[in-house]
């Protein structure tokens, strides 16, 4: 049986050109540009157009990492969506996606595991790709219109999400021990409903008249809870990872979070030891984009040379679900 590893060969990501300010949500709910700062990190977040899909968004950024990777469509063997926006219930916006990138007629499927999808797919995808038997390159994407969840008159959700894609390209090789090394991925659902979610629309309480005059097919959270939970469960995951590969905090040279706070960012840096000069941040110009917030940073933070070959990087994440996890790659 063929060993090796998987390493990410190409990345790309897209934000819309829309970008929605603080002040201009200052003319729209009780809120102010220093409210959302000061708590949150975000000055502006990406919009897309009425007419933008998700596929829209997603299909720029698996363009953009086959460019990056030097590949085309047809090299690609799986194709892995993370949202919680597809265009509809039906079919994946992975299988839409499938036709409109011109894909061979190769496995394609969505996972949804909120703000942690992307983590949930890279690691679906490693684990296929692993022994080189059956698949060789994978196409993993965290994609989200998040603009399509959120109710613009709850003051407490509006200010935090935008909308987004990343995408990265695997691919299996037969060196070892480089790319993607190890991934804890995890899930409680005693959490919710409650802490983050979005009551209708699902077969629980399918539309009606009164789940749309209820606003029921908005997104729901309860913000203060998941800052302390989130805090505690990602630091505890890192150090499972670090400790299980037999690593310390300071063999890591890039950290990746999830883009959801900036205080939540600098707290989960201060629980596990590790100074912000590691941590790569993005969130102040595209908000919370969920499970696209970790591929756009990182293929921002490949672009600006946050980490070189050689290097270890931990991509840790939190959502929904609850769901939460890390990964660790040697660049
Ligand atoms: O990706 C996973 C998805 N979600 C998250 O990661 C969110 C995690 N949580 C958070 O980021 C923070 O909890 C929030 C940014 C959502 C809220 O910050 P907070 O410091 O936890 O504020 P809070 O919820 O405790 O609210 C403090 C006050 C409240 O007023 P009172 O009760 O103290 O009078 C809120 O009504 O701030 C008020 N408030 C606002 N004021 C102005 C809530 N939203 C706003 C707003 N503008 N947009």
């Amino acid at each position: 049986m063929q060993q090796g590893s998987v390493i990410i060969r190409g990345v790309g990501s897209y934000l819309p050109r829309k970008i929605l300010t603080n002040h201009d949500l200052a003319s729209m709910v009780d809120t102010s540009d220093e409210w959302i700062r000061t708590r949150t990190g975000i000055s502006q977040r990406h919009i897309a157009d009425a007419h933008e899909t998700c596929s829209d968004l997603a299909y720029v950024a698996a363009k953009s990492a086959l460019e990056n990777a030097q590949l085309k469509a047809q090299d690609i063997d799986l194709l892995v969506v993370a949202t919680m926006t597809p265009d509809m219930i039906c079919p994946s916006l992975a299988a839409i996606l499938q036709a409109k990138l011109g894909l061979r007629k190769v496995m394609s499927f969505d996972i949804n595991a909120a703000c942690s999808g992307f983590l949930y797919a890279l690691e679906v995808a490693t684990r296929l790709l692993q022994n080189g038997n059956f698949y060789k390159r994978a196409l993993v994407i965290g994609a989200e219109k998040m603009s399509s969840l959120i109710d613009w008159e709850d003051r407490s959700t509006c200010v935090l999400f935008g909308d987004a894609a990343g995408a990265s390209v695997l691919e299996h090789t037969s060196t070892e021990q480089v790319g993607i090394l190890d991934a804890i991925l995890r899930a409680d659902g005693s959490f919710s409903p409650g802490i983050l979610y979005i009551p209708a629309g699902g077969s629980l309480h399918p539309a009606t008249t009164d789940t749309v005059t209820q606003r029921q097919h908005f997104i729901k959270m309860n913000g203060r809870e998941l800052f302390k939970t989130s805090v505690r469960l990602m630091g505890k995951v890192i150090e499972e990872l670090l400790e299980r590969n037999h690593l310390t905090k300071a063999d890591i040279a890039c950290l990746i979070p999830h883009q959801a706070n900036l205080r939540i960012i600098q707290s989960l840096a201060q629980s596990i030891g590790l100074s912000m000069d590691r941590v790569f941040c993005n969130l102040e110009v595209t908000g919370n984009t969920s499970s696209a917030s970790i591929p756009v940073a990182f293929t921002q933070a490949k672009s600006a040379h946050y980490f070189r070959s050689g290097d270890y990087i931990v991509l840790v994440a939190f959502g929904g679900g609850l769901t939460w996890g890390a990964t660790l790659i040697k660049w």
